[in-house]
């Protein structure tokens, strides 16, 4: 691949995504995208350049942009942000929203689903304190292909293998085949919605606490500045962040601050959430 054709699939993979890709990941380009060339019936990745360049199909720039993301995801991936989930946030939600008893989560670049439904099954425990609440896990994701994953809500034994404990399998899937069935009752708690993190979330609504994970990542600084500063538009003064192991607020944006003493878990500034800041439990 020659400089020129690298630097236009940049542009558009920067432009459609956010995704910045270096010079040493030039090799992925060529590897993923070639059966995006065969799936149009073109012979070779140079034909698919040669041929975006002449015509920029939405459809086929579409799968290229699909084709270059990183799906990765596994259910209660990095264990400690879910214990947070659950041990710190939730006291505290259950407590501040008491009164109206409705509480609104964005899984944010959920990948195939293993996010919100994790966040589900964690809800799904603790029904006895959250009946009469009315709850929505909406989880997004740009690629069409992930999301159709998700809704199916299937996964074969090496995804349930990866952070679902023994316990949560049994009791919230099924066997069939060889894959692993969510049940109906945990899927119908998560709605997948197709977004961009490049637009205004806006239209999604507000959102308590969003789930924003290892997808930062592959975005410039720019980009995520722009990013997480349109999460905090749509969220409370005491809405919860979440990013991933290798993701921070710290010189990217001034609209979060890390929560004292719970790595990882970031409020909308300014300290607005003095029961959560000073150590969960409500
Ligand atoms: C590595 S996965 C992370 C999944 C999950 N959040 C986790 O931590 O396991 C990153 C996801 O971000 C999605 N993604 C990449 N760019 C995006 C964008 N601009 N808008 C929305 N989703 C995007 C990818 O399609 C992919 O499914």
């Amino acid at each position: 691949m020659n400089v020129t054709d690298f630097e236009f699939l940049c542009h558009i993979l920067r432009d459609r995504s956010g995704l910045v890709l270096t010079n040493d990941k030039a090799y992925l380009l060529e590897s993923r995208l070639l059966p995006v060339a065969r799936k149009w019936k073109l012979a070779t990745f140079d034909d698919l350049v040669r041929q975006l360049r002449t015509k920029m199909e939405e459809a086929v720039i579409k799968d290229v942009v699909e084709a270059m993301t990183t799906n990765e995801s596994f259910f209660f991936r990095d264990g400690k942000p879910f214990e947070q989930f659950q041990n710190v946030v939730m006291p505290h939600i259950l407590q501040a929203r008491a009164g109206t008893k409705t509480l609104r989560i964005w899984s944010a670049a959920c990948s195939s689903g293993q996010e919100p439904y994790s966040l589900a099954m964690i809800l799904s425990d603790l029904s006895a304190q959250l009946a009469g609440w009315r709850i929505e896990i909406v989880g997004s994701d740009l690629s069409t292909e992930v999301l159709q994953r998700a809704k199916d809500g299937q996964y074969s034994q090496f995804e349930v293998q990866r952070g679902l404990p023994i316990t949560m399998l049994i009791k919230h899937f099924s066997q069939k085949g060889d894959r692993w069935v969510i049940n109906p009752q945990i899927q119908s708690m998560v709605q997948f919605k197709h977004f961009n993190l490049l637009h205004d979330p806006a239209p999604l609504g507000r959102f308590d606490i969003v789930f924003c994970r290892n997808v930062l990542i592959y975005f410039d600084q720019q980009t995520k500045t722009r990013v997480l500063n349109s999460i905090a538009r749509i969220m409370p003064e005491d809405g919860i962040l979440f990013l991933g192991g290798a993701e921070t607020v710290l010189g990217i944006t001034d609209k979060f601050q890390m929560l004292q003493d719970h790595r990882g878990i970031y409020g909308v500034a300014p300290n607005a959430r003095p029961s959560v800041a000073a150590g969960g439990a409500a």
